[in-house]
């Protein structure tokens, strides 16, 4: 009998502070890099098919590549591999996460096709293996699985968890056009070289996040948040994309309690007091035009996660 389709629902994420340390000789930099996962999903459906086949639907599906560089291609060849099968399998991504903005979106539907490959091909594989592939497949890969909200550190695959109360109210502005991820910690390596900082891993010490932050989410205080937000690739997408500091000042001075860009950019994260005032943020931030669209959503939420049925709803 041929197994029924399979649909795992993913997460974006937030960094809500990301301490980046000095370049490793691996070419990565070593992080203290804090997820929140928040409510804007894509969803990964895996159904048996003679090859392995990609697609993707959605308003920003053309943006999403369909061969092998895809990481929900290879998350399914990697499961594929290590349990000795063919990767025999269809997979299509429905899209709303922002593609190449800093939310995670291309690490979220590797984790969601592993998850799903999982279920469709009975592998039976242990959380550990899933959490060892997805450190394989890239640093941000490990923590679409999990969600909610961790500390990353090595190159942000080591997760450890950390503790939230409550939720937190966010504004996403989308721009137009992504950034390359290599691309911005170049950019934030040079910045620092320019202003005269140590680079080396050898030379800096572990990055940390602030006991401020920790205690923040532990209570689940927004305006502690707020003060306690950061983000080391901040000043790196703005020089990359200048146009993003006018995003920034227009949903501070829309009645967000902080601004910052999300992970390598170049979305733009707003935290709100309550859900009224994120409407509010959006409102402010899509009349100012200093963005292609606006998403209000709220987080931690679950990682990837398979639907009971089969199916969404
Ligand atoms: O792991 P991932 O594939 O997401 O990384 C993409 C690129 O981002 C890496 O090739 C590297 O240039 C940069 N990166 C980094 N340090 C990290 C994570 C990513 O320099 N901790």
């Amino acid at each position: 009998m041929t197994p029924a389709p399979v649909t795992v629902r993913v997460p974006a994420k937030v960094n809500v502070q990301l301490v980046v340390g000095g370049l490793r000789p691996d070419g990565f930099h070593d992080l203290a890099n804090v997820f929140l996962a928040v409510g804007l999903h894509d969803e990964v459906t895996a159904t048996p098919a003679d090859r392995l086949r990609i697609t993707a639907s959605g308003p920003d599906a053309h943006q999403v590549p369909l061969d092998e560089t895809n990481l929900a291609a290879r998350a399914a060849l990697a499961l594929a591999a290590r349990h000795g099968i063919e990767p025999r399998v269809h997979l299509h991504i429905s899209k709303d996460i922002p593609v190449a903005g800093g939310m995670a979106g291309g690490s979220a539907d590797g984790a969601a096709a592993l998850v799903a490959c999982d279920a469709l091909w009975g592998t039976g594989a242990t959380r550990a293996e899933l959490l060892a592939i997805c450190a394989e497949l890239g640093s941000d890969v490990p923590f679409s699985l999990v969600g909610g909200a961790a500390l990353g550190r090595g190159r942000g695959e080591r997760l450890e968890p950390v503790e939230v109360t409550g939720t937190f109210h966010w504004v996403f502005a989308v721009a137009d056009g992504g950034l390359s991820t290599p691309e911005v910690y170049r950019e934030c390596d040079r910045l620092r070289e320019a202003s005269g900082g140590g680079h080396t891993a050898a030379d800096l010490p572990e990055p940390q996040p602030t006991p401020a932050l920790l205690e923040a989410l532990r209570t689940g205080d927004a305006a502690a948040l707020a003060c306690a937000l950061a983000n080391d690739l901040q000043a790196a997408a703005v020089s990359l994309r200048p146009s993003l500091a006018d995003t920034l000042r227009a949903g501070t001075e829309g009645g967000a309690l902080a601004a910052l860009v999300s992970g390598s950019g170049p979305t733009c994260a707003f935290l709100a007091k309550d859900p009224e005032a994120a409407e509010s943020v959006a409102e402010a931030l899509l009349s100012s035009g200093t963005c292609r669209k606006v998403r209000v959503t709220s987080g931690p939420v679950p990682g990837a996660t398979v639907f009971p049925d089969g199916s969404p709803d």
